[in-house]
């Protein structure tokens, strides 16, 4: 018997060292160690071996069955690691890599995501609307009467059935209004579209961010502590903010508001930024007419609101001198705001 396993040891290696293959070595497996296999055949015939030799029987069958197991394990270890290196045949491993060129977000979304986080934190919500707009949306309910110079043909886009490219995300505030009662405190960024010859300040797609309160007793120190912090948390505590009279259909009284800009060695100036004021009563009643109610009444509620040019804020914050650069998606520009 010890003599038979010996010998099962010697066959076993000698066949387990030949083979080339995985399916091979699985079918060697099988035929020693399986169930079915040698070893479990020469441990059945363990009952006819005499009592005193069992011991050394036993320990020899251990003995086998290990050094098959190990050498099934060493040679499936050699297998695979040529299967590796076949797979690096003719690829040189130390070469570097290619770089994988990384993309960075746009200065325009930077500035965005700073102004809305900034506004958030003082308790306004995301709105939106449309880009392509009603009239009405548009003009008639924000108190832009027929005959407005922004109705023009000639400073608007408008399509066939009368509907037009909105020309600033004011008509996010009546879209608003109409579908939510006060009290409201929301921004809508978004883009907005003027018929203008394309030039270092203007061109005809561009981005604004609106901002519309509305509760009762909103008042004008409500609008200028608004604007003004969140100026200062943009562009740092000392910054100077000038609300200068102006004119608006649908705000009453209205404002332009300047930011003062102190670049080392130069003289300081005073740039436009906003415009904004208190929501004109006439706004209120448009959004009675459509919603049928009482609860914008201009007698229960007053509210401020305001719109920026967001490109006009990333050429600020950036130093950028033409707007042209934020469409042009030249990636040399774009790379420095990486
Ligand atoms: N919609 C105005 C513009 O595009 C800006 C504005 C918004 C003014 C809200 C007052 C209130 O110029």
């Amino acid at each position: 018997m010890l003599q038979e396993l010996d010998q099962l040891k010697t066959e076993a290696l000698a066949e387990i060292d030949g083979l080339s293959g995985e399916s091979d070595l699985e079918a060697a497996r099988v035929k020693f160690l399986g169930k079915k296999g040698s070893v479990a055949a020469a441990s059945s015939g363990m009952r006819d071996v005499a009592k005193e030799d069992k011991p050394a029987v036993g320990q020899k069958l251990n003995e086998v069955r290990t050094a098959i197991t190990d050498a099934l394990d060493e040679k499936n270890a050699a297998l695979t690691a040529a299967k590796d290196a076949a797979a690096f045949d003719g690829i040189d491993p130390s070469l570097p890599g290619r770089p994988i060129p990384q993309g960075a977000l746009h200065p325009l979304t930077h500035v965005l995501d700073n102004a809305v986080s900034v506004l958030r934190r003082m308790g306004f919500a995301l709105a939106e609307g449309p880009e392509i707009e009603t009239e009405w949306h548009c003009f008639d309910a924000l108190n832009t009467p027929e005959d407005h110079p922004a109705r023009n043909e000639s400073d608007t886009f408008y399509f066939e059935n009368g509907k037009l490219l909105r020309t600033h995300t004011s008509s996010v505030q009546i879209r608003t209004m109409e579908t939510t009662p006060p009290p409201i405190r929301i921004i809508a960024p978004g883009s907005a579209f003027r018929r203008d010859e394309i030039d270092a300040t203007h061109l005809t797609a561009f981005h604004q961010l609106e901002g519309l309160y509305v509760d009762e007793n909103v008042t004008l120190a409500d609008l200028k502590g608004t604007l003004e912090f969140f100026f200062r948390e943009l562009f740092g505590s000392k910054t100077e903010v000038r609300f200068r009279p102006h004119f608006f259909p649908f705000t009453e009284p209205s404002f332009e508001v300047d930011l003062k800009l102190e670049a080392p060695g130069k003289a300081a100036k005073w740039i436009e930024i906003a415009g904004c004021g208190m929501v004109d009563p006439a706004v209120f009643d448009a959004v009675g007419q459509t919603r049928d109610d009482e609860e914008y009444s201009p007698k229960k509620v007053t509210g401020f609101a305001f719109g920026m040019g967001l490109d006009r804020l990333a050429m600020i914050t950036y130093g950028i001198p033409d707007l042209r650069l934020l469409i042009e998606n030249d990636v040399r520009f774009l790379k420095q705001f990486a």
